[in-house]
């Protein structure tokens, strides 16, 4: 399977939001990477339905939305209606139920994904694995774009992949935090499948040709 490139739109320029949009549907990305924080699961804030709406109004590719909140199934419905999410990932940090909050988002039709901090070992999710569609494996602590990559990651990424391969699911790897052109390669060789990279494409000179670069093997 090709792997996807998912352009985190945390580093967009958000005066010029609908410019970088258009930028991204033009590119050869192939989901919209966009990363709600409440202020009490991370340490910052972003952004809301408004803009979420916005951001849905313009993106002609699929809107892959990672939950940094607690509670997250309050808000569930809403990600899937207003805010037009085809993958919803939820923290397995956040989740006191993490199944039900599963079924709620397939209820809707949606992807279903599920997240881990850095500190939190893959081995959690041996039991929801096959109600989970995108495991996203967070490679910097959430909360903040730009950070630097942790390398334990590479280790994580291969005990995932043994565990989806076990039990002969179709479960993608997706990647987030400090992934760029130097570790990209070495991601996919370790078994990822989704990359997730802001910093790396919106701080660069010619952001269409890194989503490009990124998008060879
Ligand atoms: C961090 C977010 C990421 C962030 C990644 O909490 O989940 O999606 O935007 O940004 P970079 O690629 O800049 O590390
Ligand atoms: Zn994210």
């Amino acid at each position: 399977m090709k792997h996807l490139i998912a352009p985190s739109i945390l580093s967009a320029d958000f005066g010029n939001l609908q410019r970088d949009i258009e930028m991204i549907n033009r590119s050869k990305a192939d989901w919209f990477h966009i990363d709600i924080m409440d202020g009490n699961f991370v340490p910052n804030l972003s952004i809301g339905f408004p803009v979420l709406k916005a951001i849905a109004k313009h993106a002609t590719k699929p809107l892959d939305i990672h939950l940094m909140i607690l509670h997250p199934d309050l808000y569930i419905e809403r990600f899937c209606t207003e805010a037009q999410a085809s993958i919803l990932t939820v923290h397995y940090e956040a989740c006191t139920h993490l199944h039900r909050s599963l079924q709620s988002i397939k209820k809707m039709n949606v992807k279903t994904g599920v997240s881990l901090n850095p500190h939190t070992p893959v081995s959690v999710l041996e039991d929801i694995l096959c109600e989970t569609d995108v495991v996203l494996l967070m490679s910097v602590n959430p909360g903040f774009g730009g950070q630097k990559f942790i390398e334990h990651t590479y280790r994580k990424i291969e005990k995932l992949k043994a565990m989806i391969m076990a039990q002969q699911l179709e479960t993608r790897i997706e990647i987030d935090g400090g992934v760029d052109l130097s570790n990209y390669k070495q991601l996919l060789a370790a078994g990822a499948d989704v990359l997730v990279c802001g910093y790396s494409v919106f701080s660069s000179p010619n952001p269409l040709q890194t989503i490009e670069q990124l998008a060879i093997i």
